[in-house]
């Protein structure tokens, strides 16, 4: 409610995933602490945002557009006086590389700008009348309400702050959950949050999911829930909500995008972009490539190719030059990763690369395998890390099967300079995922374009304008002139 609360209660260690030596042992460095709040704390934050909404009455939601654009440029001059501090803390935190964590939080204040500029655009859009059959009407866009966002560990601050920003600038409030890792860099802009935006507009807390966010749902007084994460996390949140066909969801979750090579593909090309799509971040990405599909004629090329390319990333710590694969933060993931990659050995995959799938306190290098199949776990599952699983196909409709059957819907790529058969291809999938891309890589960005999915892997859609109207609701004045 507009000021920092001294937590008195208990903490929780901040863990980063870079080692250091001690002697002989290699060991975890704290970073910091956050506060753990009890449930009663965090619903005193909520009743700062719904006394800051009050109904759709409070000065935040009736304020002018272009008077909440002030607010919001004040934030961005603000945020970017953090710039250094925030991309250290991306590194320290989460393993994120120099150049990819000064990209995030530059793509970060880009996406602010951005948003303004839309803003305004759809502000001067709104003073056009609808003249139809005799009626004359306005429409206007007024907020949802009390609004909770929560992103996730791999994009702390791009990824949260693209939920944020719309949802603060249309006229909610907001309570903001950051990640469990990547935490502590929202630090350095809490005094630009409070600086910025009137008391109660936005509300940030910390700690354990049940005592905070999930008291949060059971009340009933959260109208928009935007989260970035996984399913099981939007699932177990939405149902706690007492009503939840009134609560508007914006959701980015668990995808395993694959990449479609077709037997003209240009192999260099579909290498470098497998490549990045597979490993960026150490494949953290939910829009990261997760399974390659290769006509059985290309797969040797293919798997010779990307295992020599992936023979070169050097593994390290995120401030070295030159680096690509980097300490992991999830507690327990290089244990999941070897589970993943041994259950495909024993099933009659190859590990292509030496050296892959080889665990070093929090480091785990890339693993190329061939040929995966679908009594695999890699098949399916998520890796959401550097596992590269390679499935030969013979005909297309194979892989056609796999994507319209699949859980997941977010994006998929197409290597092939056929443009009959990509085209065709783009009109089967067309209804089955959010992106297709073709001759590149999955991605989100750039971040004015429209980021959704189909089945479980999206709710509503994500891009500049779209979060506009995701975050607001039309309503229209209408009067008849005849
Ligand atoms: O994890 C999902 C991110 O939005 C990925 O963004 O694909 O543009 O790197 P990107």
């Amino acid at each position: 409610n507009g000021e920092l609360v001294q937590w008195q209660g208990e903490l929780s260690p901040v863990v980063s995933p870079i080692y250091i030596r001690d002697g002989e042992a290699l060991q975890p460095v704290v970073l910091g602490h956050t506060p753990l709040l009890d449930a009663d704390t965090a619903l005193k934050a909520l009743d700062s945002a719904v006394k800051a909404y009050d109904l759709g009455r409070g000065a935040w939601p009736t304020m002018a557009v272009l008077e909440r654009i002030q607010h919001v440029e004040k934030f961005l001059s603000l945020m970017q006086l953090q710039r250094a501090e925030v991309i250290r803390l991306l590194m320290w935190e989460i393993g994120k590389t120099y150049p990819d964590a000064a990209k995030e939080f530059d793509r970060t204040c880009d996406y602010i700008r951005d948003t303004i500029e839309a803003l305004k655009q759809q502000d001067r859009d709104a003073s056009h009348f609808i003249i139809e059959q005799g009626s004359l009407g306005k429409i206007r866009r007024v907020p949802v309400g009390v609004a909770l966002c929560m992103g996730p560990f791999n994009y702390p601050l791009n990824e949260t702050f693209t939920t944020l920003i719309p949802a603060l600038i249309m006229g909610n409030t907001v309570i903001f959950k950051p990640a469990k890792y990547g935490v502590l860099l929202i630090q350095p802009l809490l005094q630009a949050f409070l600086q910025s935006f009137p008391a109660g507009v936005i509300n940030i807390i910390y700690g354990r999911g049940r005592e905070t966010v999930g008291v949060l749902m059971e009340s009933g007084k959260i109208d928009l829930f935007a989260f970035i994460g996984t399913n099981k996390g939007a699932s177990d949140l939405k149902r706690m909500h007492p009503k939840p066909h009134r609560l508007r969801a914006v959701l980015g979750l668990d995808a395993k995008n694959p990449a479609i090579i077709l037997p003209d593909a240009d192999m260099a090309r579909t290498v470098k972009e497998c490549l990045a799509g597979s490993l960026s971040f150490n494949g953290q990405r939910c829009t990261a490539l997760k399974i390659l599909f290769v006509q059985q004629s290309r797969a040797a090329e293919l798997v010779d190719k990307l295992s020599h390319a992936i023979g070169e990333l050097k593994a390290g710590m995120p401030w070295q030059d030159g680096i690509a694969i980097t300490p992991l933060p999830e507690p327990g993931k290089t244990q999941f990763l070897t589970e993943l990659l041994e259950d495909a050995l024993s099933k009659g995959a190859k590990l292509q690369n030496p050296g892959g799938g080889q665990t070093s306190a929090s480091l785990f290098t890339p693993a190329l395998l061939y040929p995966v199949n679908s009594s695999m776990r890699l098949y399916n599952e998520e890796q959401f890390g550097p596992l590269v699983p390679v499935v030969p196909y013979n005909d297309i409709n194979e892989v056609i099967d796999y994507v319209v059957n699949a859980n997941f819907g977010q994006q998929l790529s197409i290597f092939g300079q056929d443009a009959q058969q990509v085209g065709e291809l783009v009109d089967i999938f067309a209804n089955q995922v959010g992106r297709i891309n073709i001759n590149s890589q999955c991605q989100r960005g750039p971040d004015s374009f429209p980021f959704n999915g189909r089945k479980d892997s999206a709710e509503g859609t994500l891009s500049v304008v779209d979060a506009l109207r995701q975050f607001s609701t039309p309503t229209l004045v209408a009067a008849k002139y005849q």
